[in-house]
């Protein structure tokens, strides 16, 4: 089944399920400027750790013993022993709790843990989230395992945990290497899979590392008007015009559409057939999302402090005061920084990172309002309306979602009360740039559960490979956080041999 109609932001959650007008725009061919802040060469610390790719035959069903025509399914992990210490050394194993979408995409956005790897002398597993990439149950095809709740219903957070318990004990039993300390490690969604995890399973992982995780992004415990605040924050910090520019264009977009021919106008400017705001708005919050200090290539390939070069974009004497044109320029930043798209297809529905599945998460279990508008956002005013999301869900998937699962599942209200007294060696990091950080853990808690917060980050930068252009600040988040898995481990290491 294919969810369509409605866009899915589905990345690193949010299924925003936007409700704009359905007007359709294509792609302009005015003068557009030229001139959008592209280097030569874009410069990326690329990945080549040679991960070995492996299947383990999973438990589709790990909470019931009914009889079901498929039991198992194969469930993809990567592995690396390159900078192993082995097992009779009980050297540690660094395990990624995958997320929504392919894992070695998440791999290849995930260097931090190979460049601390030989300091740890570390194993590294990632394992893929069941129902994405290559993990799909129902025999390993997709048309049936995503038909509809009879099959997705297998799809949920804590079948994705009991995944990772089951598989992580099954290769510790096959390395011999029962001692060796687990710590966990996650960004987005995975972060929140990755402190879960610790809490639920503490005795198969002596830490973790959540990074970007908005295990609080729940109703009645995050103000759904968070999420579009930070972005709103994000352009107006750089300027208030850009701001300015980009809050009234909805209303300018609806105004010119409304003319007699300003369909037709838009239409002339704009090839394919599609809904203009929602490609602007999947520029602006993406890239609010992947602020960082470098280039990057996540989402899509971007310079260095992209929101920045957006706004110098819309600010640009030489767009005059079109609106089109400066949205044009600024949104080239997201979908043509390397130069190469050769024309904007705003209908675009491709998911190259297989994030899909998230639609199902979002109409189910995770429920986390971001929609919120207040008068003073970039985008138009608009409440959160839960009703509007239950009516699409009951549509698209005939399913009720229950939004209060969750915290009922893993908590979240009142964290710092509960888990003062409850739980140890969690790093919550969060960079305040990033939309998400709102629902984040952005308190100490307890003297082993920290928060980690950095004014200039953004989505789970921390995670990112290091490279030479790293700002001071993110150096010293990556030092604070190895110097606190560090003090875990010989901790752990202290527990299992006094005398070590
Ligand atoms: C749901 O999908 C499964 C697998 O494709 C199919 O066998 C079943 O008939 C479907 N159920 C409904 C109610 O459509
Ligand atoms: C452990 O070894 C068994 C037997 O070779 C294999 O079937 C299983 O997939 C292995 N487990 C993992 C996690 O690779
Ligand atoms: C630019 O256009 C906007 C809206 O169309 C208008 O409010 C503003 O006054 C214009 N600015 C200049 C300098 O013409
Ligand atoms: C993308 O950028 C290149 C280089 O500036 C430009 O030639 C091309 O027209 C741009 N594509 C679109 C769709 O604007
Ligand atoms: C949030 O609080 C309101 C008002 O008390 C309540 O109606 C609603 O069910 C709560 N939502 C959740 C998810 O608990
Ligand atoms: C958490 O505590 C550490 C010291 O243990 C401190 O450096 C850090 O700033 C605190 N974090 C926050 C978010 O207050």
């Amino acid at each position: 089944m294919r969810i369509m109609a409605t866009r899915f932001i589905s990345l690193l959650f949010s299924l925003l399920f936007l409700l704009y007008s359905g007007i359709s725009f294509a792609k302009p061919t005015p003068s557009f400027p030229s001139s959008i802040i592209r280097p030569e060469k874009i410069s990326l610390s690329t990945p080549t750790e040679p991960y070995q790719e492996k299947f383990f035959t999973q438990v589709l069903d790990h909470y019931t013993f009914r009889p079901q025509s498929y039991k198992t399914f194969q469930q993809r992990y990567l592995i690396s022993e390159k900078y192993w210490g082995g097992a009779e050394k009980n050297a540690p194993i660094f395990l990624y709790t995958g997320n929504e979408g392919d894992i070695d995409w998440f791999a290849q956005n995930t260097g931090f843990i190979v460049d601390i790897a030989p300091h740890f002398k570390a194993l590294l597993v990632f394992i893929e989230h069941r129902f994405y990439g290559k993990s799909m149950p129902f025999g390993g095809n997709k048309d049936v395992a995503y038909s509809n709740s009879s099959t997705l219903g297998y799809l949920t957070s804590t079948q994705a945990l009991a995944d990772y318990a089951t598989l992580i004990i099954d290769l510790k039993k096959n390395l011999s290497a029962a001692d060796s300390p687990v710590v966990v490690f996650g960004g987005s969604y995975g972060g929140m899979l990755a402190a879960w995890f610790r809490l639920k399973y503490p005795h198969v992982a002596i830490g973790a590392l959540a990074s970007s995780s908005p295990i609080l992004n729940f109703e009645n415990i995050t103000s759904p008007y968070s999420f579009n605040n930070i972005i709103t924050q994000d352009f107006r910090g750089e300027s208030e015009d850009c701001y300015r520019v980009i809050k009234r264009s909805w209303q300018e977009i609806e105004d010119t559409a409304s003319k007699p021919g300003g369909l037709d106008l838009l239409r002339n400017n704009y090839i394919s057939a599609s809904s203009l705001h929602n490609w602007l708005y999947t520029a602006w919050v993406y890239t609010a999302m992947t602020d960082y200090p470098t280039p990057s290539n996540f989402l899509s390939p971007m310079p260095a402090y992209p929101v920045k070069e957006m706004c110098k974009a819309i600010d640009d004497p030489k767009t005059g005061n079109n609106t089109f044109t400066k949205l044009y320029g600024a949104a080239s930043v997201y979908y043509n920084y390397s130069g190469t798209a050769t024309c904007f297809d705003l209908d675009d529905d491709s998911d190259p990172h297989g994030l899909g599945g998230w639609s199902w998460q979002a109409c189910t279990e995770m429920i986390m309002p971001t929609s919120g508008n207040n008068e003073d956002s970039i985008f138009t005013a608009s409440k959160w309306n839960y009703d509007d999301r239950a009516a699409s869900c009951e549509a698209y998937f005939g399913v009720e979602p229950r939004p209060s699962w969750i915290t009922t599942e893993f908590g979240g209200h009142d964290i710092k009360r509960v888990l003062k007294r409850f739980g140890s060696n969690i790093i919550f990091f969060n960079g305040l740039r990033d939309p998400w950080s709102g629902g984040g853990v952005l308190e100490n808690i307890s003297s082993s559960i920290v928060a980690i917060v950095a004014k200039q980050g953004a989505h789970h930068v921390d995670l990112r490979f290091a490279t030479s252009e790293d700002p001071k600040w993110l150096q010293d988040v990556r030092k604070r956080e190895v110097n606190i898995i560090a003090k875990w481990l010989s901790e752990y290491y202290e527990d299992l041999d006094p005398a070590y």
